[in-house]
């Protein structure tokens, strides 16, 4: 048998223009994250897939073509040159709440990866990882930058633009984020779609709006990378400012990043695609419990308290047994 894990990620700063190929920075959030579990199967009927968070069970061979749980499965067992199909159960159990940011479905992806390819004894470079994740990506976001596979698959703060090695970012100095959950489920796909057909129709207002944004990320690299870390809350409010005019903002979300603001939060602004999902703000010990008392009560579904530490530090995400 084997066990697997993946964390959910969250984007500190650049998204949608990174999908233009501007820069943009993610950093890993362990405190939820998905497991695969492979074993033996005992029917001789193939690989039996079993997702009790999305309500999902059935054979591979009867599962949806185009679903993405089938879909990695497939890919991987075809990359690890598995050729016949294996009698195996592979199943899947998570802790990230599905369509609000915090790349749920990749960490799913990245997790049945690991777990693959350690109960079938190939080690697989964090490069193969991502690279099958962001084909399943495809699927579900129709057309990913590529970050969210990244920082999942390299489990450490990433520097990224779209085509180029991920640049791992090593802090200076640890910083503490609050990460809230809005509770308006937004699926990345329809909102990227949508940004898409704004960019099309003006792609001169559109394209300029991108390069502030990857101004303000390659500002936020450079803080974090030199330990001055009071300059990332500016940042992070000329990001919202910037994501307002994209028009992937809502009221959920500014309801929250007010609140974070007032409650001394030094900066606040949707993370991963918009329109719902979640935002974050950047805090120290001090202001976190007035933060996150002001985002609860203000409505926020779920609350995360994270750090992004200094340095680097080595994760382990695979324990065969
Ligand atoms: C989603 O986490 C981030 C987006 O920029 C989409 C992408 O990069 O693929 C909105």
């Amino acid at each position: 048998m084997s066990t697997a894990y993946a964390p959910g990620k969250s984007i500190l700063f650049g998204e949608h223009a990174v999908v233009y190929g501007r820069p943009a920075i993610a950093v890993p959030i362990r405190q939820v994250r998905a497991q695969a579990t492979v074993q033996a199967g005992k029917t001789g009927k193939g690989v039996f897939l079993s997702a009790p968070n999305m309500n999902w069970e059935c054979y591979l061979t009867e599962s949806p073509k185009g679903h993405p749980l089938r879909a990695i499965v497939m890919n991987t067992l075809s990359y690890l040159r598995v050729s016949a199909e294996p009698d195996i159960i592979v199943r899947v159990d998570s802790t990230i709440p599905i369509a609000c940011g915090l790349g749920s479905g990749t960490a799913v992806s990245v997790a049945i990866v690991r777990a693959l390819a350690e109960y079938f004894g190939i080690q697989l470079p964090r490069e193969a990882v991502s690279e099958l994740a962001f084909e399943v990506e495809k699927i579900h976001h129709g057309t990913p930058s590529g970050i969210d596979n990244t920082v999942i698959a390299y489990e450490r703060p990433v520097y990224f633009v779209k085509g180029q090695t991920p640049v791992i970012l090593i802090p200076a100095r640890s910083f503490q984020l609050i990460v809230a959950d809005t509770g308006v489920c937004s699926p990345t796909r329809a909102v990227v779609a949508d940004v898409r057909s704004k960019w099309e129709c003006d792609p001169r207002q559109y394209s300029s709006l991108f390069d502030e944004i990857g101004e303000v990320s390659w500002a936020a690299r450079q803080s974090i990378e030199s330990g001055r870390t009071n300059d990332l809350g500016p940042l992070m409010n000329r990001n919202q400012e910037l994501l307002r005019a994209v028009g992937v903002s809502s009221p959920e979300l500014e309801r929250l990043i007010e609140a974070a603001l007032q409650a001394g939060a030094s900066g606040a602004k949707l993370s991963g695609a918009g329109r719902g999902g979640n935002m974050i703000a950047l805090v120290t010990e001090e202001t976190a419990p007035r933060v996150e008392k002001a985002l609860r009560a203000s409505g926020a579904a779920h609350v995360i308290v994270t750090e992004v530490a200094s340095g680097t530090t080595d994760i382990h995400s695979a324990d065969g047994t």
